[in-house]
């Protein structure tokens, strides 16, 4: 099978839609790579190292267009690129469905499979093909790039033999990945940052990167569906847009990245505010894509107002080619992974990951896909009582409650009394309170502390380890019941302490600076 990269023809567009490092990957997958001649140029990927890696370089758009199985490009093809195409053929690319429905109409009637890099859902398996969240982490990097650029001082403070020279003050609107990524960027440039975003579970996010997040005395929490924000009420808007106004008189730069997927961004940085900053501040505006948030924003221009340069960019990753570059080609690696190899390519609906990219199957629309549930830690509102599961809502009357439990267990250890001798019965009850204690132990605590609980468990594995050595030290005959019980605890709890030890280490490594 025959896999192409097209050159990218988007005025501006400097990326292209794999890296030479990734060639071998789908070789691996057994497929034959051709790149068109200077795809890679202006991500400083020139054809000789592609061609070192294996790729065969064609000359010529319609070679490429035309006999090939699978094509993976950056942007949408454009109406004369998809005329091109031949019937039945993959395309992987950004494709937005939402704006693009001509284009759609004519890729349905070549019968092709189209899979949209824009439609990979929002959840944890899927975030190493989440090409969003790496061009947006680009984006927030670049962001914080361009505006020292424009900007007329150091981000960092100084003490110097000239003078004094305080930090710049960034404010980041919005620490989704693109504002985190400039949280990041700003920070280890010396700027004092804040953030601000409406989803509170954030904050922890911007502290760990050294920023500071601004609290707004308002309740309403921003986090909706599919992993990304909601809309927020007309007052929670007024308030922020308050607190914003305030923050506009102070800081040196601000870089809103505030949107919620397939709605207009919201205005929250007015011109009144504009106006209030200090001359030479600058404003890069990243949701300008979506009409900005800021009210005076051109999308894709730089623009001078009250002495504010107002960044509306809306090729970020563009301009940090060979960078974006590198991380889309792993996501298509990671993509078409997923599609298995190329002798036995399938498109697998009941992949999720697969159904929510999937635009056309063999030229039938099959976009928007069915909602995918989102691995996220639902939050609960202050106030409100989670909802009790229905067999603890009924206090408790289950049969096999703990209660009803233990007053079994003291009807069956009653009833061994009469007959059993005294040391089977002390042994028995020690046995049997120790299950339960440990059950309920490990089942009681939070995941997050099963770190620490696998210590005590080895603490426990440790004292078996002891008793079951003491008995069978000395123990005859040699081949008992009580001397292989022993051994068979021996054995498990060497398991126990050998498995918390390799656990715990995997673990610190995870810490550990490389
Ligand atoms: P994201 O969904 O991860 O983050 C957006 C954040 O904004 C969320 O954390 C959300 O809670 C927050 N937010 C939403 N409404 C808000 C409000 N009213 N006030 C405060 N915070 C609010 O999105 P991501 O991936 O970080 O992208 C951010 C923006 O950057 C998008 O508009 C995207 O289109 C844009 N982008 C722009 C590029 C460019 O070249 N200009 C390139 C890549 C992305």
């Amino acid at each position: 099978m025959i896999l192409a990269i097209p050159k990218e023809v988007t005025a501006d567009e400097k990326r292209v839609a794999v890296s030479p490092s990734n060639i071998a990957a789908f070789q691996k997958l057994g497929y034959e790579v051709h790149i068109e001649a200077g795809a890679g140029d202006a991500a400083s990927m020139p054809d000789e190292l592609y061609r070192s890696e294996g790729a065969q370089v064609v000359e010529g758009s319609e070679k490429i267009w035309g006999g090939t199985d699978l094509i993976l490009k950056v942007n949408p093809p454009t109406l004369e690129e998809a005329e091109m195409i031949s019937e039945g053929v993959t395309l992987i690319c950004f494709v937005y469905p939402a704006r693009n429905e001509e284009l759609i109409k004519i890729l349905s009637a070549k019968k092709i499979n189209l899979l949209a890099m824009d439609c990979v859902p929002r959840i944890s398996r899927a975030q190493s093909m989440d090409a969003l969240s790496s061009m947006a982490n680009v984006a927030g990097y670049r962001a914080v790039v361009e505006a020292s650029h424009c900007f007329g001082r150091f981000f960092t403070g100084q003490i110097t033999a000239a003078g004094k020279v305080p930090p710049a003050k960034v404010l980041v609107i919005g620490a989704g990945v693109a504002g985190l990524a400039a949280i990041g960027a700003a920070r280890n440039m010396g700027a004092i940052v804040r953030a601000f975003d409406t989803r509170p579970a954030v904050k922890d996010e911007v502290k760990s990167l050294g920023g500071e997040f601004l609290m707004l005395d308002f309740e309403e929490d921003g986090a909706g569906s599919g992993g990304y924000a909601k809309v927020m009420s007309e007052e929670f808007i007024a308030a922020e847009m308050k607190l914003f106004a305030e923050q506009a008189e102070e800081v040196d730069i601000i870089i809103t990245t505030a949107m919620i997927p397939g709605k207009k961004s919201p205005i929250l940085i007015t011109e009144q505010m504009v106006k209030s900053m200090k001359r030479g501040s600058v404003i890069v505006d990243l949701a300008a894509e979506g009409g900005g948030n800021c009210e005076l924003t051109e999308p894709g221009e730089a623009t001078l107002a009250h002495g504010v340069t107002i960044l509306g960019y809306t090729d970020l990753p563009s301009r940090l080619s060979t960078q974006s570059s590198r991380l889309y080609g792993n996501n298509l690696v990671k993509l078409v992974n997923l599609l298995g190899k190329a002798d036995a390519f399938l498109i697998d609906q009941e992949d999720e990951v697969i159904r929510g990219a999937l635009v056309l199957d063999q030229g039938t629309l099959s976009w928007p896909p069915p909602k995918v549930e989102v691995s996220q830690q639902p939050s609960t509102p202050k106030g409100e009582v989670p909802p009790v599961p229905a067999d603890k809502e009924a206090g408790g009357s289950s049969i096999f409650s703990p209660s009803f439990m233990l007053g079994l267990l003291a009807v069956v250890l009653l009833a061994l009394g009469w007959k059993a001798d005294h040391e089977f019965l002390d042994q028995l009850t020690v046995f049997v309170l120790a299950c339960f204690v440990g059950y309920m132990v490990v089942w009681n605590v939070s995941p997050s502390l099963h770190t620490p609980l696998m210590s005590v468990t080895n603490a426990i594995s440790g004292i078996i380890l002891v008793g079951g050595m003491l008995f069978v030290t000395g123990a005859q005959p040699w081949i008992d019941t009580k001397s292989i019980l022993a051994g068979v605890a021996i054995f498990l709890a060497t398991i126990n302490v050998a498995g918390g030890f390799l656990v715990t280490q995997r673990m610190l490594k995870m810490f550990r600076k490389q």
